[in-house]
């Protein structure tokens, strides 16, 4: 198999019926991610070799990606920033608060954006923070209208990245920067048994389609981005996934849970469960990767006269 793929692989969902299966994904699943990550839906980061500890580490280390992140794509403290795929609010209000920024964010889920909408006021960072129940590729904010375009693990729901980077090179001013962090896949042929494990990944994450963290600088470069740079910080974020630490027991132990949940909010809320085995297994293979991209919109040439 090509790990390039802008394509969908057959099993996972695509099409016009994938953003109502991601919207009913993260509808169903707010609040097991809420229990288990707090205000982030997304990996933790860790130096390479280090261990995770106890609950509260579970917080400093989905902070620190974020953290990870703003420093390598040098996200200016006061930008005016999209948040493409903003959950439930937790990177916004790092980047509304201690970093001052003023914030727009996008997700398809209306009980993410309303619940982040509710955090950001409970911060007192409602006048810096908005959430709203859009569209990336349909959102309805005008041409050049921020400094930095933010998208932490939302690029991987979305199948047309050709699309996404062209939007991105809209919605920037000249100068503005774009901030990715994504679960990826690793460049080049893949064996059979790892595209097993790739495919039922996306098919429980409502995932149409991994790009390699190589595809994702190519892209960007196609789409007319400048100082396009990528960082694998596979080692740094696998951790999350730890049996003890992720609660995937869950599988082993919770199965009269995991019933009651299915019946009552649909099969598709126990992609939640599975996640843990399956990113464990495509990390140890190395057909799984996860890193950062960045890319800046080049600043406007200067007419002739
Ligand atoms: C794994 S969560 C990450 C949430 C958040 N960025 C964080 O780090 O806490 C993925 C998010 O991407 C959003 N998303 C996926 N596809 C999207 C699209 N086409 N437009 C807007 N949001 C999208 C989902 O609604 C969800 O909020």
């Amino acid at each position: 198999m090509k790990a390039d793929t802008g394509s969908a692989y057959p099993s996972a969902p695509a099409g016009p019926g994938l953003n109502a299966a991601v919207e009913r994904y993260y509808d169903t699943t707010l609040d097991l991610y809420e229990d288990l990550w707090g205000e982030h839906v997304h990996h933790g980061f860790w130096d390479v070799g280090e261990r995770p500890g106890n609950d509260d580490e579970r917080h400093a280390a989905t902070d620190r990606l974020v953290r990870e992140l703003v420093a390598f794509a040098g996200i200016p403290s006061g930008a005016r920033v999209l948040d493409v795929g903003c959950g439930i609010g937790g990177p916004a209000l790092y980047l509304a608060g201690p970093l001052g920024c003023e914030v727009e964010g996008v997700t398809l889920s209306a009980a993410q954006a309303a619940r982040a909408n509710e955090k950001a006021a409970e911060a007192g960072l409602g006048g810096r923070a908005h959430f709203h129940q859009r569209d990336a590729l349909d959102n309805g904010f005008p041409d050049a209208s921020f400094d930095a375009l933010w998208a932490v693990e939302s690029l991987m729901h979305i199948a047309d990245r050709t699309a996404f980077f062209a939007e991105a090179m809209r919605l920037l001013r000249p100068g503005g920067v774009l901030a990715i962090a994504t679960w990826s896949v690793r460049d080049g042929e893949l064996s059979a048994e790892e595209h097993r494990v790739v495919d039922q990944i996306l098919r429980h994450q409502v995932m149409p389609s991994f790009s390699s963290l190589e595809e994702h600088e190519r892209l960007a470069l196609a789409a007319g981005f400048a100082e396009v740079s990528s960082v694998d910080w596979s080692a740094n974020v696998a951790n999350s996934w730890e049996p003890n630490f992720a609660q995937v027991r869950e599988l082993d132990n919770g199965r009269a849970m995991m019933r009651d949940l299915a019946r009552d909010r649909g099969v598709d809320v126990l992609g939640f469960f599975y996640a843990g085995p399956l990113m464990l297994k495509g990390f140890s293979t190395g057909a799984m990767t996860y890193g950062a991209v960045r890319a800046v919109k080049p600043a406007a040439l200067p007419t002739e006269d």
